[in-house]
């Protein structure tokens, strides 16, 4: 199939390497110049595991272009003038003002498709967008048509993606279910057709309505944000109690009706998806009239959730954190990417700079994108970022782990304890052996973890 993939972000690029990689041809588009010149390079512009042998793969074979735009991207395209062009739209829903998602990105490719279809076409919203978005965008379309004086026909369908970063190459080529939301049976047949190969059963390829669709990806980040939220509550209590919430963790996820996924308690959850996203489910169950009590209380107890190891840290050093050294282990929102939106190390670091604390931090990946985040920081000294975790520790008041990447599990403690200047480790996702910490002389406190 010819396929115009519109963005080249974490969602679009992964999306354009992997369906190009079945036998399609598919053109990616970005706005972006320099990322588009990077990718033309052979360049990827995001840490993704895999994506660039994916990637490589496909522009040797001739099967994966780049453009700089929606309208120079078709035309490398050549459709028989029958069958539809696929455009995906995979292009950023970030949180407005109000918390809403803001749609403008998806409603200027929409209106830039319309400006620029010259034969049939289906799109397909990938973007993570509120329900009835696919009409807000068939109306863009049509309207520009209108505008152009031209009758083409094309259909609007959602798509909602699930990739996990740092596992999005396999989660596209080994999906749990693929989502396809559809009004009329020849674009549902198409999106089966096209997806067939990315399935082991049919059972696995779902097909709703749009607006169901719409409504099944907000419902499904906010079900995950809402365990990792209740477990957070469920660590605070056990802090109380002095118990350990590991060992009620693991009597909860034996339960099957429970299961063990997403119920690992730590310093809040952050990302490109699950506090925007909550936070649009909030705005959409409130504009048709809903209460959102429960996912209120999910967003309540992740902002609380953030300052939890500051607020440890305080309470072991006192406010007053000047003159005082710490280092912070993993940067990254989670383990392996590099994407640091709404990364819990943010918040944390600001605060322990703004009580008056210097802050040394290590990342395995995301150095360079924390250097654009903390540039003030960086700039007046207050941060440093170094390219060794051990180094990160010397002369440290105290380790505070934020990310839960794998190295930090291995690295040599009996090193860290002789650079630091007090052995004191807060592990912000219990990622570490508290009684291997203790027993080399560190004072080790985790979360929900007497
Ligand atoms: N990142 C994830 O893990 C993930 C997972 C599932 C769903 N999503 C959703 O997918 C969507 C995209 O997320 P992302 O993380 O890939 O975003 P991103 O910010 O990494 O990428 C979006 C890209 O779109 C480009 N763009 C914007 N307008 C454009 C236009 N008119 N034409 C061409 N390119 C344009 C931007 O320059 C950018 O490179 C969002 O709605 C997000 O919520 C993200």
């Amino acid at each position: 199939m010819n396929i115009l993939v519109v963005g080249a972000g974490y969602v679009g690029l992964v999306t354009a390497a992997c369906l190009s990689s079945k036998d399609n041809t598919v053109v990616c588009v970005d706005t972006d110049p320099s990322k588009i010149a990077r990718l033309e390079k052979g360049i990827i512009p995001i840490y993704e595991p895999g994506l660039k042998e994916v990637v490589d793969a496909s522009i040797a074979a001739g099967r994966l272009k780049f453009a700089d735009g929606i309208k120079s991207g078709l035309t490398l395209l050549t459709s028989e003038a029958d069958v539809p062009t696929l455009i995906f739209i995979a292009v950023g829903t970030p949180q407005g003002e109000d918390g809403s998602a803001d749609l403008r990105y998806v409603l200027a490719a929409a209106k830039e498709i319309g400006q620029a279809l010259t034969g049939p076409a289906i799109i397909i919203n990938k973007s993570t967008v509120p329900v009835g978005t696919a009409d807000l965008v068939k109306g863009e379309v049509a309207w520009q048509l209108f505008n152009r004086k031209c009758f083409i026909d094309f259909d609007v369908a959602s798509n909602p993606e699930f990739l996990k970063e740092g596992a999005a190459i396999d989660d596209f080529f080994n999906p749990d279910r693929i989502v396809i939301g559809t009004q009329s049976d020849k674009t549902r047949d198409q999106l089966l057709k096209l997806y067939k190969p990315y399935v082991k059963n049919d059972s696995q390829l779902l097909t709703v309505g749009v607006k169901e669709a719409e409504l099944i990806k907000y419902a499904s980040n906010a079900m995950l944000a809402t365990r990792i939220s209740f477990m957070n509550e469920i660590a605070n209590v056990c802090d109380r109690f002095g118990i350990n919430v590991e060992d009620v963790r693991v009597g909860m996820g034996t339960d099957s009706r429970i299961g063990p996924a997403f119920l690992r308690p730590g310093c809040g959850y952050g990302g490109s998806c699950f506090p925007k996203d909550v936070q649009a489910l909030v705005r959409i169950a409130q504009s048709v009239g809903v209460d959102p009590i429960v996912l209120n209380g999910v967003e309540a107890r992740n902002k609380k959730q953030k300052q939890y190891l500051f607020e440890q840290i305080v309470a072991k050093m006192g406010k007053d954190l000047d003159g005082r050294h710490i280092c912070v282990w993993g940067l990254a929102f989670k383990p392996d990417t590099d994407d640091m939106r709404e990364a819990s190390s943010i918040d944390l670091i600001r605060a322990l700079c703004a009580a008056g604390a210097t802050v040394t931090a290590h990342d395995p990946v995301a150095k360079e994108v924390a250097e654009n985040v903390f540039a003030d920081l960086l700039r007046n000294a207050k941060l440093t970022i170094v390219e060794d975790p051990v180094i990160a520790a010397r002369n440290a008041d105290a380790v505070v782990l934020v990310t839960e990447w794998v190295q930090y599990k291995t690295i040599d403690f009996n090193k860290v304890k002789q650079s630091v200047r007090q052995a004191v480790i807060f592990d912000g996702r219990n990622h570490l052996d508290p009684s291997a910490l203790k027993a080399i002389g560190f004072a080790y406190s985790g979360v929900g973890r007497a």
